[in-house]
């Protein structure tokens, strides 16, 4: 990742404050600085300081790294939006309603780097689901890029559909993209208009439509036709799938991979060594949404029963509760402690992109899905909410890449062991799924490379940046 020479435009990067935001916006980052744009990267408080002090220093890390690579980043904190945010994200109206309450402080950030620094602020990069960002970059006469973390046919429903109710239409025809049953369509479409995450939502596609570029964690290959279908109506440029890139292969010995993760990760490259080729499969159902405690146990009673090896990460619901292993079965730890590891955390990137692993059992939540696509795994998908359905649904019947064990319809009930068991057997031995998913993984190489679509993207709205300004 080299840096081609200062351009004199200095971005501030504001993500959403949760991991599967941070993550992706950090590369993102690191792809603007190599182009020559200085950028401060804005966290909440107590996302910086998990970020430096934390067990983990995984963020520290990409950005020492990054520093070591003549790339112009900084990192910087404004107050959280609510106290004890980190724990907050589980309560999902809460922490949106308390996203405007980041405006202030970022206003009063960019005055004081404007006071202090040479050179001032010309741009706001921001998660497209902080709707204040763009009319704040107006106000202040700056440049505004909308960056929307998940894929982009998530992004054309939830536009349409915001657009169609605005024009009382009851037929929503969205060009480009696969049908959805109502159960399958993202939470904020699920709920009622006056829902605090449904008006959260709302403006923030309201918003997006000023913003002077917006770019999405996705690429081409995987979504061609819905960008280009979108394109009538407004552009979103793909850059994705931003992931450290020793892990896309791009062979920069200088961006060395780094953890991208901010719990303590528990090591479990040595017990993979020891399986055999894409004999494990990995169960993780990512960084916030809980599970019952009954569908835990039918989880790991099918996993028993599916008789492959697996990685489990299985996170306590709260501080407070007691060890992993009391929310399993009794004795199951013991019985397959020959073929099975129970984590409370680990490097998802540095898991999967091992040789052992065969295949993915997921909650589909966005950065996960382009980690399993990036290295060629098929997908076994239990959505538990937000926009994961509608990720699952894309999984199984748009890409092929990967089965559905539960769908929107079934947020209810309980799904089984032995349902569990016999499509881990179909994940681990259906080599269509493999195959397409494969395809995809040398897809994602093209893309992110130097000329890919991905790669050339990030170019023009860097490229476009220099030219509105200069
Ligand atoms: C949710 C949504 O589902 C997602 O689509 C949205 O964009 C953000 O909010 P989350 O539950 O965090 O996301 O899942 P995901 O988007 O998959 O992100 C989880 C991240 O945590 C991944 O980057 C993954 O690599 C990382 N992770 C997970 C670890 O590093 N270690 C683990 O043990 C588990």
């Amino acid at each position: 990742m080299e840096c081609e020479g200062k351009t004199g435009i200095h971005a501030i990067i504001v993500p959403m404050p949760g991991q599967g935001h941070i993550n992706p916006a950090m590369q993102l980052a690191k792809k603007l600085a190599s182009k020559g744009i200085a950028i401060t990267f804005v966290l909440t408080q107590s996302w910086h300081n998990i970020i430096t002090h934390a067990h983990s220093s995984a963020g520290v890390n990409a950005f020492a790294h990054a520093r070591n690579l003549g790339l112009d980043i900084r990192l910087v904190a404004i107050p959280d939006c609510l106290p004890g945010e980190f724990e907050r994200w589980n309560k999902l109206h809460e922490f949106f309603q308390s996203l405007d309450n980041m405006e202030s402080h970022v206003e009063e950030l960019i005055k004081n780097l404007n006071q202090s620094n040479p050179t001032p602020v010309s741009c706001i990069v921001a998660d497209t689901m902080l709707g204040w960002a763009v009319p704040l970059a107006k106000k202040l006469r700056l440049l505004s890029v909308s960056f929307w973390t998940q894929n982009v046919s998530v992004f054309s429903i939830t536009y349409h559909s915001y657009l169609a109710e605005r024009q009382a239409g009851s037929v929503i025809h969205i060009p480009g993209v696969t049908h959805l049953q109502p159960a399958d369509l993202p939470l904020w479409l699920k709920l009622s208009p006056d829902d605090v995450i449904a008006r959260v939502v709302a403006r923030c596609f309201q918003t997006v439509r000023e913003a002077d570029w917006v770019v999405a964690n996705s690429f081409q290959g995987l979504e061609g036709h819905v960008v280009e279908a979108l394109w009538e109506k407004m552009r979103v440029y793909c850059v994705g799938p931003l992931l450290p890139s020793a892990y896309l292969d791009l062979s920069d010995p200088r961006d060395s991979v780094v953890g991208t993760s901010y719990r303590v990760e528990m090591d479990c490259t040595q017990w993979l060594d020891d399986k055999a080729p894409k004999s494990v499969i990995y169960v993780s159902f990512g960084s916030l949404l809980p599970m019952s405690i009954t569908q835990i146990e039918e989880i790991a009673m099918g996993l028993k029963e599916s008789d492959y090896n697996f990685i489990w990460v299985l996170r306590r619901p709260s501080n407070e509760c007691a060890e992993v292993s009391s929310m399993l079965p009794y004795g199951f730890l013991n019985e397959t402690k020959q073929r099975g590891l129970v984590v409370p955390w680990c490097s998802q990137l540095k898991v999967l992109s091992h040789p052992s692993i065969g295949g993915f059992f997921s909650h589909c939540g966005w950065n996960s899905t382009l980690e399993s696509i990036a290295f060629g795994l098929p997908m076994l998908g239990f959505p538990l909410g937000i926009e994961q359905f509608a990720n699952c649904k894309l999984i199984a019947d748009e890409w092929k890449i990967g089965l559905r064990l539960r769908s929107g319809d079934d947020t209810n009930g309980v799904i089984g062991r032995n349902e569990i068991a016999e499509n881990v057997r179909r994940l681990m031995e259906g080599e269509e799924m493999r195959r397409a998913a494969e395809r995809l993984r040398d897809v994602v190489k093209m893309e992110v490379r130097k000329g890919g679509t991905s790669d050339s993207n990030l170019e023009s709205v860097a490229d476009g940046l220099k030219a509105k300004l200069i």
